[in-house]
């Protein structure tokens, strides 16, 4: 009864590649003779890249063909990739490798809900691949968040039903994409458009799995 698995976010839940992102989007954005600030990356936090590069275009009030911008992501992603390249264990944010253990001694599942498509490669740099049941990133889902689409696919791999999951998200597109799956929701993060999350927390070492229990 109650819970049954959890859904991770991966980008700003389990790892902090926001940094990375930040650079990458501002090397482009410099080639574009545009300066792309850390308040601009904040919003693209959960947005995928082709959207996350046409909301850039938009703020510096430029138009390019669709094949020119198929060629800035393309590059935008081989700088990020080189980067995330280089990341390993240590770069697994607070909290993340204690509640994954403590998930699995209980035998509750647990898949990742992402809509990046490097997921794989993050989870395998910083050495978590191995706890995940179900994988769900950019290369799967059609939608992208708000939309539950990624959500929904996760516990359908994981076998369990919508109301019996948990999911943990740093983006207020997550937050809305998880409730709209009618899953419970733990923010992560201290911004006010986290606020319709039914818990918020600052990180994960402010919860375990009592705390989740309590929410079902
Ligand atoms: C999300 C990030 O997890 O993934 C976004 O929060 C990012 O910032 C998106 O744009 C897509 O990532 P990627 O790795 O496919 O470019
Ligand atoms: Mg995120």
């Amino acid at each position: 009864m109650g819970f049954k698995a959890c859904l991770f976010d991966l980008d700003g839940v389990l790892v902090d590649t926001a940094k990375y992102h930040f650079l990458a989007w501002k090397r482009l954005a410099n080639t574009l003779d545009f300066d792309f600030s850390e308040e601009m990356n904040e919003q693209l936090k959960g947005v995928s890249r082709v959207e996350s590069l046409r909301k850039i275009l938009d703020w510096a009030g430029l138009q390019i063909p669709n094949d020119k911008q198929n060629e800035l992501a393309t590059l935008k992603n081989s700088w990020y990739v080189e980067m995330i390249s280089g990341m390993s264990s240590n770069e697994v944010l607070p909290g993340a490798i204690n509640l994954l253990e403590e998930l699995r001694k209980n035998n509750i599942k647990i898949g990742l809900g992402s809509a990046s498509k490097n997921a794989k490669l993050i989870l395998d740099q910083t050495g978590i691949t191995s706890y995940f049941d179900a994988l769900v990133d950019g290369n799967i889902v059609r939608n992208s968040k708000p939309d539950p689409e990624v959500f929904l696919k996760g516990a359908e791999l994981l076998n369990v039903t919508p109301s019996n999951c948990l999911v943990f998200e740093d983006a207020s597109a997550g937050i809305d994409a998880a409730i709209s799956a009618g899953m419970k929701v733990v923010g992560i993060g201290s911004t006010k458009d986290l606020g319709n999350a039914h818990l918020l927390v600052q990180n994960l070492t402010q919860i375990n799995l009592n705390a989740i229990q309590q929410l079902f």
